[in-house]
């Protein structure tokens, strides 16, 4: 090759490269700077809030919390970014309905204690924001509906923060579901089985139930059914195409003797400590059962009272075969079998999933698997992407209202169903009807 013509050739790569860099710069300039406001910064929302400093084209500007110390430590976060300072909002509980009035927020994410999160996520679309609300989104079936209707009447997107359905383990599910290897859903099982007794009586070990890091004991003492179903049927219902297809029809749930709490208590804080004494209402194991209309079957387990190592007991069984996530193995009918095809007892045999997550890992993963660093082994990095990008470019993120509703309506619904000796529920439909319509998540627009 002549050298005039590698000068050359060298020339139109350099300005190719440069137009590339130019269109890219271009399209970054272009992208509208999402503002985000933050209600709740304790332990989840600072994760959440440094997930979102990492983001391109957001603005920080307004930071709400009871506690002056949580707001200072998230306005130090932000400015340590070499962001403006947003202001902070402090005045009390319900401070968080004049940070939603403002008029240089598209967002309102929350992560605060489960009661607020509907209040806080309807105060947000009522004002013209998009409401995220960490999990559950709600926890009456009154508040499930009061989600639906103003995300309706608004406009205004709701989305529940469930970083599950951002694990590698969910999307390349959802890819060998969609190119057909597992066949169709039949039924699938999971958990949230984390030993929470320290975080429920609190840090500090004292102070009164009231005192707010202490809201998750206040539920158990006065709760009992699946307060935190959403780890586990986040992604289920992803596979099982609910609200998209399909859709939770009835529910049943019972739940344990509780006891091991108080044994907690008498050990930690002594036998006549008002903690050793308290009735708490949660069993230590509940178990709820739904059903679907295309007659698929979940099942899900809450067990945070226990002394345990946390399980992730998910398992998806279809008609060509299942996966565990626990055992992180799959069977295949007709390909999952060691011997030859004659002797037929060695045929049921898990199979490694290395060659199997190699073919089917998820684009998402694979593209951003190594910038995907931080809490919960990079799920919490893919969720917060993934919402900030769509809304940037005007689009829904990928739940909805409909799957902030259906997937805590388990909370009020198991609670009854267990109050009233495992009585079967109806499940509402959300939706009203369009789940029958609705497409299934396409892992391929997930990018
Ligand atoms: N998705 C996940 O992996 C994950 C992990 C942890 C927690 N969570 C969820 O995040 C939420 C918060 O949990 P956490 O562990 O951070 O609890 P936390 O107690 O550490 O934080 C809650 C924060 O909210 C503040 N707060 C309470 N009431 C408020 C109000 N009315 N207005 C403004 N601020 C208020 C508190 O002062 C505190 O800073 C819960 O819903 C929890 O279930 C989700």
């Amino acid at each position: 090759m002549s050298g005039v013509g590698e000068v050359s050739r060298r020339r139109v790569l350099q300005s190719s490269a440069a137009a590339l860099a130019l269109s890219a710069a271009q399209a970054n300039a272009q992208v509208k700077t999402l503002r985000v406001g933050l209600v709740g910064v304790g332990g989840r929302g600072t994760d959440l809030l440094g997930q979102i400093l990492r983001m391109d084209n957001v603005a920080v500007t307004a930071v709400a919390d009871i506690d002056e110390r949580h707001i200072a430590r998230a306005q130090k976060l932000v400015t340590d970014a070499k962001m403006p300072r947003p202001e902070g909002y402090g005045r009390g509980e319900k401070d968080y309905e004049r940070l939603c009035e403002r008029n240089d927020l598209d967002l309102v994410l929350n992560a605060t204690p489960w009661q607020w999160h509907t209040p806080i996520s309807v105060a947000a679309m009522k004002a013209g924001k998009h409401a995220a609300t960490e999990v559950p989104a709600a926890i009456t079936l009154e508040q499930c509906w009061e989600l639906v209707e103003t995300s309706e009447k608004t406009g205004k997107h709701c989305v529940i923060l469930e970083n599950d359905c951002y694990g590698q383990d969910t999307l390349m599910v959802l890819n060998m579901l969609r190119q057909g290897l597992l066949g169709e859903p039949l039924f699938a099982e999971g958990g949230y089985m984390h030993d929470l007794r320290s975080v429920k009586f609190g840090a500090t070990k004292a102070g009164p139930v009231s005192n707010p890091e202490t809201w998750r004991l206040e539920h158990t003492l006065k709760r009992n059914g699946n307060l935190y179903p959403t780890h586990p049927i986040g992604p289920i219902s992803w596979w099982l195409d609910i609200n998209r297809g399909d859709r939770y029809t009835s529910i049943v749930s019972m739940s344990s003797r509780g006891g091991a709490m108080r044994e907690y208590a008498e050990r930690e804080f002594g036998k006549d400590d008002w903690r050793a004494k308290a009735e708490y209402r949660l069993g230590d194991v509940n178990t709820s059962i739904l059903q679907t209309a295309r007659g698929r079957l979940v099942h899900l387990y809450l067990d945070t009272n226990t002394p345990r190592v946390k399980e992730h007991l998910t398992r998806l069984q279809c008609s060509k075969g299942v996966y565990s996530v626990m055992l992180d193995k799959i069977f295949v009918d007709g390909r999952s079998f060691r011997g030859d095809n004659e002797n037929w007892r060695a045929r049921d045999e898990w199979e490694e999933i290395a060659p199997y997550r190699e073919r089917y890992q998820h684009k998402l993963w694979r593209e951003r698997g190594e910038a995907a660093t931080g809490s919960h082994g990079g799920i919490d990095y893919m969720l917060i992407y993934r919402l900030v990008k769509r809304l940037q470019a005007g689009l829904a993120p990928d739940t909805d209202v409909y799957d902030a509703a259906a997937w805590s309506a388990i909370v009020p619904l198991s609670i009854e169903s267990v109050a009233t000796r495992s009585q079967p529920l109806e499940f509402p439909d959300f939706t009203r009807g369009r789940w029958q319509e609705r497409p299934g998540i396409n892992p391929d627009e997930i990018d």
